[in-house]
């Protein structure tokens, strides 16, 4: 009887050593060990046998299983590999290259990347990156920022409201942020003076054209500490006009109207386009329309009564003062880069994206 287990093992130690395919050699294995097959038959008979041979036979047949199982296992790997090498070698295929066609791995939306570059900059002037909620109480979107309580901003016509919000002078009601602003106040909740913070977000109106859609982005700027003039303001916008649009630039203010800053201003920036409104070729600048400057942002000193709402945090306007700006992401975008049309930004169409970055 051992002599057949060993001529059964080394006939299979033969066959596997041959195979030539996983195929054919889970053949081998179902004859050798399966079920029904000889080897295990043989074990099967072993309790057959006179007790004294048992043992020996036993042994015997049970190491032939263990070792033609592993034997078969590292066949099976070795052939697997062969395998799968001729298959890649045939299909003519290398993991290991590129895609084809050769994707790049993509860029930031120029939105992002100009966002970012804004955020570089007054970093470098000392401010810190603050956020707040894109879904805001009216209380800090328009009234602990002086709005009257007829702003027409107000109205549900310019205002997205959250569906519950029915009384929309309601201080508790929900809208989705019309402008970055209500960060200041929560900003200085959230700090004591001295405080100097920007708040890039994205912001939401009921409007849509060229130059408008309901949602877009601002980068709002604050800060307040003792003796901040609007010379302060206007340094710090030029810092920023120049890093951003050329160390040529200048910078202009103009009396406005915010509720929540007194004295308020519109911020012009000289045109870098044209010279005296004049393009190169002799045409008046189609950019800031032969006027030298170009509107680029909303700003102005912060209004007493707003340091009014947040007085509990240490904001006294008889020690300290403060200035606040607001800028659209996307007008800094369109002006820099020219892109004629705002919707652009929003089509995600990769002609339009890949050109930047
Ligand atoms: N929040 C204003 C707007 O959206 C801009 C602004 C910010 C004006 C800060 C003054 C100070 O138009």
């Amino acid at each position: 009887m051992i002599d057949s287990i060993t001529k059964l093992r080394a006939e299979a130690e033969a066959e596997i050593a041959a195979a030539t395919s996983s195929a054919g050699l889970e053949e081998i294995r179902v004859r050798y060990l399966g079920r029904k097959a000889q080897l295990p038959n043989l074990l099967r008979g072993v309790r057959d046998l006179p007790a004294d041979q048992r043992g020996e036979v036993g042994k015997v047949a049970n190491e032939s299983r263990v070792a033609l199982e592993a034997l078969i296992d590292s066949r099976c790997a070795q052939l697997d590999a062969a395998e799968l090498d001729s298959r890649l070698v045939a299909g003519g295929l290398d993991v290991t290259l590129p895609g084809d066609p050769n994707h790049s791995p993509g860029r930031l939306h120029l939105i992002t990347q100009t966002q970012r570059e804004l955020e570089d900059v007054f970093i470098g002037l000392g401010f810190a990156i603050a956020e707040g909620p894109e879904i805001e109480l009216v209380q800090y979107n328009f009234d602990a920022l002086n709005h009257a309580a007829a702003h027409p901003a107000r109205l549900w016509t310019d205002t997205f409201y959250v569906a519950g919000a029915d009384d929309v002078s309601n201080p508790a009601s929900l809208v989705l942020r019309t402008h970055t602003s209500p960060v200041q106040i929560r900003a200085m909740q959230a700090q004591a003076p001295p405080i100097y913070v920007i708040v890039p977000g994205r912001v939401y109106r009921r409007d849509s054209d060229a130059t408008h859609t309901p949602q877009f982005h601002q980068l709002e700027g604050l800060a307040v500490d003792e003796g901040i003039t609007l010379a302060d303001l206007k340094g710090t916008l030029l810092a920023f006009a120049r890093a951003t649009f050329g160390d040529e630039r200048e910078v202009r203010l103009r009396p406005h109207f915010f509720p929540f800053t007194e004295p308020s201003v519109e911020v012009d920036v000289s045109c870098f386009n044209c010279s005296d409104g004049v393009m190169a070729g002799g045409q008046r600048c189609n950019l800031c329309k032969g006027s030298t400057w170009i509107e680029i942002l909303g700003a102005g000193m912060v209004d007493p009564n707003v340091f009014g709402h947040v007085s509990e945090h240490g904001y006294d306007p008889e020690r300290v003062s403060g200035f606040a700006f607001g800028l659209g992401i996307e007008r800094i975008a369109m002006l820099k880069h020219r892109v004629p049309d705002l919707r652009l930004f929003y089509e995600n169409d990769v002609r339009f994206l890949r050109q930047f970055g």
